[in-house]
């Protein structure tokens, strides 16, 4: 994890928030700086850390609008019979960038929309307790206040991603997903928050990362869901939808697998850190089979956070100019491609190959189209190394090409081809 500065500066400025909430003193309110992210030079498409693409913010709420024009309320109903199993949680795709979904806290429920992240195992849901931000103003915030099923803990809370933080108390209540409810579930009330979901209609994060992953500490959502029995088998699924018409909604399902998604069996591999959703992958060819990079084999980890993949820069530049795209010009993006737009329908497939077996991603998946320009999803990045072998972050424009399943009890992740 690295900290930007920033995120430092920051976080002194938070603990002094959290002090006037703990002590509940009505002291002046923290003015929290965000003069920081506006002084960088603006970008067509600033690319953050963990390759969540911040959008010009003039562009995003016509975006968002769209989108929530599409929601209902993000429930889908199962045959009865499969109730007690499994459960399925509607997402929605803001452009091929970012999915999340509703969930409901405390009693009655209070509804949010949450980004479900593989990358980490807190939970955290912006709070009405100081959090005077204008830029979260027109978002959905957790009041304790209206809860009777709301427990104080009085512990401060922080969580540090690359691309920004949050911070505030860990409380405790009832968290509602579709019609399933967990019991003394512990999150953030995320009281100060910098550079995360700013311009986008997403209120927290649901973290499914495995136990010793940052905010592993206090219980995570999909624990607990097996400890009360909501579930029965410590496992979720992915099936993320493309931006096309008739496009079937995304889909979570807590529980396991739901076979309306996929075909065939799930090819498995096994995971390399028994703390991240991270295994060994065989090789990525391109170039029609011709060339290949993690030619002896890489660590990749699913980070359902992240829009883009990321990989080694050179790696990631020979991949891009084989398939045709071009570094942007801006100096402070050349970690980003670009192809022309009239060329997209055409680009060849890029295979990953995963225990020995095939799995295809092709240019509806690995090309993001974004303000009138086709960016590739693949970002460079210098210094992607993990256990002497080089390293992938493979987010959300991967698991838009195959199903995948994310088996906990069996430390395994399981890849099946996605029915769309
Ligand atoms: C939640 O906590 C309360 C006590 O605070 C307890 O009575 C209840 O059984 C707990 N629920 C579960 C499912 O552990």
């Amino acid at each position: 994890m690295h900290l930007l500065p920033v995120v430092l500066l920051t976080l002194t400025l938070v603990s002094s928030c959290i002090a006037d909430v703990l002590n509940t003193v009505n002291r002046p309110r923290v003015h929290f700086g965000r003069g920081q992210p506006q002084q960088r030079p603006n970008r067509p498409h600033a690319s953050t850390g963990q390759g969540v693409m911040q959008r010009p913010s003039q562009l995003q709420t016509s975006t968002i609008d769209i989108k929530l024009s599409n929601l209902d309320n993000g429930v889908m109903q199962r045959p009865s019979q499969l109730q007690t199993s499994t459960i399925d949680i509607k997402l929605s795709n803001l452009e091929n960038t970012m999915y999340y979904g509703p969930i409901s806290v405390g009693t009655p429920g209070q509804t949010f929309n949450v980004v479900f992240d593989t990358g980490s195992s807190a939970m955290w849901i912006l709070s009405t307790r100081c959090l005077t931000d204008p830029a979260f103003q027109k978002h959905r915030k957790y009041n304790n206040l209206l809860s009777r099923t709301y427990k104080k803990k009085r512990k401060p809370f922080a969580a540090e991603y690359s691309i920004g933080a949050v911070a505030g108390v860990w409380s405790e209540d009832t968290v509602t997903l579709a019609d399933a409810s967990v019991e003394n579930q512990t999150f953030g009330e995320a009281t100060l928050i910098l550079d995360i979901f700013e311009d986008v209609d997403v209120d927290g994060s649901v973290g499914l990362g495995l136990p010793n992953m940052f905010g592993g500490r206090e219980p995570n959502l999909l624990n607990n869901m097996v400890n009360q029995g909501v579930v029965q088998a410590p496992v979720f699924s992915f099936y993320l939808n493309r931006v096309e018409p008739g496009a079937r909604y995304s889909c979570l399902t807590l529980g396991g697998a739901n076979p309306a998604y996929y075909t065939g069996d799930f090819t498995f591999v096994d995971l390399s850190d028994p703390n991240q959703w991270q295994f060994k992958m065989d090789r990525i060819h391109f170039n029609n089979g011709e060339d290949t990079v993690c030619d002896r084999g890489c660590q990749a980890l699913i980070d359902s956070q992240s829009s883009m993949i990321i990989g080694p820069h050179e790696d990631v530049l020979r991949l891009n100019r084989k398939l045709g795209a071009e570094p942007l010009s801006d100096p402070g993006l050349s970690n980003m491609y670009v192809f022309e737009c009239s060329s997209v329908n055409s680009l060849p497939d890029v295979e990953f190959v995963l225990n020995g077996e095939k799995f295809s991603l092709t240019s509806k998946d690995y090309v993001i189209k974004m303000d009138g320009q086709c960016l590739s999803a693949f970002m460079g990045r210098k210094a992607m190394m993990r256990d002497g072998q080089s390293f992938w972050r493979l987010g959300n424009a991967f698991m838009r090409g195959f199903y995948t399943q994310f088996d906990k009890g069996n430390r395994r992740i399981g890849f099946a081809r996605t029915k769309y």
